[in-house]
């Protein structure tokens, strides 16, 4: 049987038309919702994904300001910047875009912000929150994932699910969400032994490595979901081709831009053996985006409601 493809942008646009007679009523009683983005410096990946969530916030109807500060900004400049957005009424929700440059300290950061604006689900707090599964912000990424499994009605509960990658932003808020829906899950990381087999016992697999193509078929149990966080982008011609499995689709698109995007997951191998996969592009990066913007309305009823 064919896979079948979880689509995140079917997804991302259910959830946007949720959020908007929300912003409206908001809008219409007190006013509309507030994200500030902070981008340092211009890491071109950063830079678009900043400007697609400032674009959704536009069409959406919330208030979005973008701060572009310069690579050379120090950790006790930055902290200004993200006090004064905390005390700045109009702004409900503050995202820091990370990685930030390496002489900044970003857990000092991620920290100044007020836990109550704090879209991303980072601030110690609200990190608290998720792992006693309290109320509160839950980090866009994994959100998302959990989203897209209940809209295409994967269930968790019982399943056994494997994390590959154990970041703050991704593997281990997704452990977190996982278990409280009551899947059995295993979080593994470069140091694992024996990462395919652990990989194949998955009945839910999660790639969030930041390796291109690096869950090959030996990982993947025939059958399996898999969710593919990774967002990299390949310019060799030979290796998009590998991926591919020279999918003359594909193909078209390198020859056209010189570079196709793709995940953590060898694309091919994974419409092989999947029995539902989210594909790279289109798959869990619209719904990152569409979680920020729930995050912020939701920050925003808090705050004004
Ligand atoms: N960089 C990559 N993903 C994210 C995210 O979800 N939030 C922030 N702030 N930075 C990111």
């Amino acid at each position: 049987m064919p896979a079948r493809i979880l689509d995140g942008k079917a997804a991302n646009q259910q959830i946007l038309d949720e959020l908007k007679p929300r912003i409206a009523q908001l809008a219409a009683a007190r006013r509309a919702p507030g994200l500030a983005v902070v981008l340092v410096g211009n890491d071109p990946a950063s830079e678009i994904y900043v400007g697609s969530k400032v674009r959704t916030c536009r069409e959406l109807g919330m208030h979005s300001e973008e701060l572009r500060l310069p690579d050379s900004i120090t950790t006790g400049e930055l902290l200004s910047r993200v006090q004064a957005l905390n005390a700045d009424p109009a702004i409900d929700g503050i995202l820091v875009q990370m990685p930030l440059p390496k002489h900044v300290d970003s857990r000092a950061v991620l920290d100044a912000i007020d836990p109550g604006k704090d879209v991303d689900g980072f601030h110690p707090v609200n990190v608290g929150r998720l792992v006693a599964n309290l109320p509160g912000p839950r980090p866009c990424t994994p959100a998302g994932v959990m989203e897209l499994l209940r809209r295409n009605g994967i269930e968790v509960k019982g399943k056994r699910a494997v994390i590959v990658g154990r970041s703050d932003i991704v593997g281990k808020p997704m452990a977190m969400l996982l278990l409280h829906q009551h899947a059995t899950v295993t979080l593994c990381h470069s140091r694992t032994a024996d990462l395919p087999g652990e990989s194949r016992r998955a009945e839910i697999l999660v790639a969030a490595i930041g390796r291109t193509g690096m869950i090959t078929e030996d990982f993947i149990a025939p059958g399996a979901v898999v969710i593919d966080v990774g967002i990299n982008r390949v310019t060799d011609r030979d290796e998009a081709a590998r991926l591919t499995a020279n999918d003359p689709a594909r193909m078209a698109g390198f020859d056209k831009r010189g570079s196709i995007v793709v995940g953590d997951v060898h694309p091919a191998d994974m419409a092989r053996l999947a029995s539902a996969y989210t594909p790279v592009p289109g798959g869990v990066g619209p719904l990152t985006i569409a979680m920020l913007m729930s995050n912020t309305l939701e920050a925003a009823e808090r705050r004004l409601l």
